[in-house]
């Protein structure tokens, strides 16, 4: 794992560069994108770094990493709602695909096998954040390596932090892409920030590996980059040059 400890200030657009990189080297970067608060900084730099450097994520293939089941189509705490707001509308140019999560399917077991499909082993690159409990996406703790997608009771802890998100009510349920499809992903990339993330950045990443803490299943990645504010990093018994 390589640990990137960045300047509050400059973290998003440390993220961004590093993402319109990979963009270059590979127009068609296929990428699983997380909703939630820690990327929406992130998305913002994204975009504006976009038009700035003139560089199109028109061919990008963007899938979403997770959704809630149970909510109204239009409800703003959605993930594909969060991904357009805060990411897609912000974008000159829109990514050819983007493969949201259909929750609300006629069969979700279909839906689910459409998505296993489509993903394949994984992904060329995975952002993620991390939850408070160490979930990356819907998978709770207990998630195993080898976790596909599928249909996830949410952890109480999640169904509170979905009140965060401006959800209308409070959802008990979702579908996630799984532990298999991050961790089987050319390059992951885990984003935290802020003190509050602090103790389970130093759990996920110092900690034993264990289903019980699925960020640190990320430990034996071949290529996984945590991008931590100084916050966030705060913990970390690991003295490592910024
Ligand atoms: P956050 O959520 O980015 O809103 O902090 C991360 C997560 O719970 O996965």
């Amino acid at each position: 794992m390589k640990i990137l400890r960045v300047r509050r200030q400059d973290w998003a657009r440390q993220v961004a560069e590093a993402f319109l990189e990979r963009v270059q080297a590979n127009p068609k970067l296929r990428v699983c994108l997380p909703s939630g608060d820690t990327p929406v900084a992130v998305y913002a730099e994204i975009a504006s770094l976009a038009r700035e450097k003139k560089v199109s994520l028109a061919r990008v293939q963007v899938f979403l990493l997770d959704e809630y089941g149970g909510l109204d189509p239009d409800d703003p705490g959605r993930g594909a709602a969060m991904l357009e707001r805060e990411f897609l509308s912000k974008l000159e140019e829109r990514p050819a695909q983007v493969r949201l999560i259909d929750t609300e399917s006629a069969s979700l077991r279909a839906e689910i096998a459409a998505l296993e499909r489509e993903i394949g082993t994984g992904f060329d690159l995975t952002l993620l954040g991390i939850g408070l409990n160490g979930h990356l996406g819907m998978n709770e703790p207990g998630s195993a390596a080898d976790a596909g997608v599928r249909r996830v009771d949410l952890h109480p802890a999640s169904r509170q932090s979905s009140h965060g998100y401006g959800v209308r009510k409070t959802p008990t349920w979702g579908v996630t892409l799984g532990m298999r499809q991050l961790l089987g992903s050319n390059e992951v990339w885990l984003l935290a920030t802020g003190a509050k993330k602090a103790q389970i950045v130093r759990q996920a990443l110092e900690g034993p590996l264990t289903p019980d803490n699925p960020a640190s299943l990320l430990q034996p990645h071949p290529n996984c980059t945590v991008f931590l504010d100084e916050d966030a990093a705060a913990l970390l018994a690991r003295d490592e040059p910024p």
